[in-house]
């Protein structure tokens, strides 16, 4: 039976690919320094005998070496990181600390442990940067990555690359557009509207909400995720992508919808607002995830309807999710 470590295990992709392992018996220890966005609301329930948790910071090299020592997992997959582009701009060094020297420790963890360890390192479609026009990045895109937190996941996958080549680790890099799904932390665009609409507060949307984001349901994320780690080459990277473009205006107003599709009653203060937008926003990441539907024979499962559907459905049925956050922790950046 393989082992894995997930890193960021209590993060909104870490808990859904948590959940995916073990229902598919693998064994799994999850590593997470539990920062704000880690809730424990998301892997409650989980009691299985083959899931460890403990609450490291990957950045702590000789916590991390001794449960590779003790674990010996085949492999691991790195969600550890800061994600929130708002707060990346507002300080950065979170971003530094988690995102890169946190990656650079697991590289030389890995290095000087197990070289056979293979590592299915996370990034995202955003080292690629603003995508104009009607084209999609391609896995040999240049990086041109606009925000901190960009450019530190950009920094990160330059330091996998060259362990690969120079320390011959076992590594594959998975470049994902933006996910949605059940427990993602209402900092981030559904969730946020959602929250909104429940308790009854306007829906802000940066600028005229034109910008264009390639959305992907959190599983299929997670899929692809697994594929990579038993078929994927090492040294490799693939976009991980549904190749749904909307803008932020149309998803809002589906999300509307599909409260109004349940005759759930709107609040009057719910309405779409627009605010300043934020500095350095890119207009539209667009992927070409050719390589992996090809090779690995992978492909999203989950259309926008059907997903939008299930993580409304999620957040109505959890609202105690919301009821463990604070606010403040939220609340502030729009
Ligand atoms: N959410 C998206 O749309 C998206 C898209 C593409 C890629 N990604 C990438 O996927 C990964 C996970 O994103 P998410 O949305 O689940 O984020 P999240 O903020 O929900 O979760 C991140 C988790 O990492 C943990 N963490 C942070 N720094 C840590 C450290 N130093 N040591 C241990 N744990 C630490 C946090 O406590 C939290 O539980 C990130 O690397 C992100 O860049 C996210």
């Amino acid at each position: 039976m393989k082992r894995f470590i997930v890193t960021g295990g209590y993060g909104f992709i870490g808990s859904n690919l948590i959940k995916l392992l073990l229902k598919k018996n693998f064994k799994v220890f999850n590593i997470d320094k539990l920062s704000y966005s880690a809730q424990k609301y998301n892997l409650r329930g989980v009691k299985s005998k083959n899931y460890f948790f403990k609450k490291v910071d990957i950045n702590n090299k000789k916590a991390i070496i001794k449960i590779l020592r003790k674990y010996k997992p085949h492999g691991i997959f790195n969600l550890a990181a800061d994600t929130h582009v708002d707060r990346s701009i507002n300080d950065s060094s979170n971003f530094i600390k988690n995102n890169i020297l946190g990656v650079y420790n697991l590289l030389e963890a890995i290095k000087n442990y197990d070289k056979k360890i293979r590592l299915i390192h996370v990034s995202t479609d955003e080292v690629y940067g603003d995508i104009l026009g009607s084209k999609r990045s391609s896995e040999n895109f240049p990086y041109t990555p606009s925000s901190p937190y960009s450019a530190s996941k950009a920094s990160s996958d330059h330091l996998v690359n060259a362990y690969v080549r120079t320390h011959k680790i076992d590594a594959v890099i998975s470049n994902c557009s933006n996910n949605y799904g059940p427990r993602q932390f209402p900092e981030k665009l559904i969730p946020k509207m959602i929250y909104n609409i429940l308790n009854n507060k306007p829906l802000p949307i940066y600028s005229k909400g034109k910008n264009l984001r390639e959305w992907i349901y959190v599983n299929d994320h997670c899929d692809a995720l697994i594929k990579l780690f038993f078929k994927g080459r090492s040294g490799e990277k693939y976009n991980i992508g549904s190749g749904i473009n909307c803008s932020n205006i149309f998803l809002v107003k589906k999300i509307l919808k599909s409260f109004t599709d349940r005759r759930i009653k709107i609040g009057k203060k719910v309405k779409i607002i627009f605010v300043k937008d934020r500095p350095g926003h890119d207009f539209r990441y667009a992927l070409n995830s050719n390589k992996i539907k090809k090779k690995l024979k992978w492909k999203p499962k989950i259309n926008l309807n059907r997903g939008i559907s299930k993580t409304v459905d999620w957040y109505i049925k959890n609202q105690k999710y919301f009821k463990k956050l604070n606010e403040k922790n939220f609340s502030y950046w729009w």
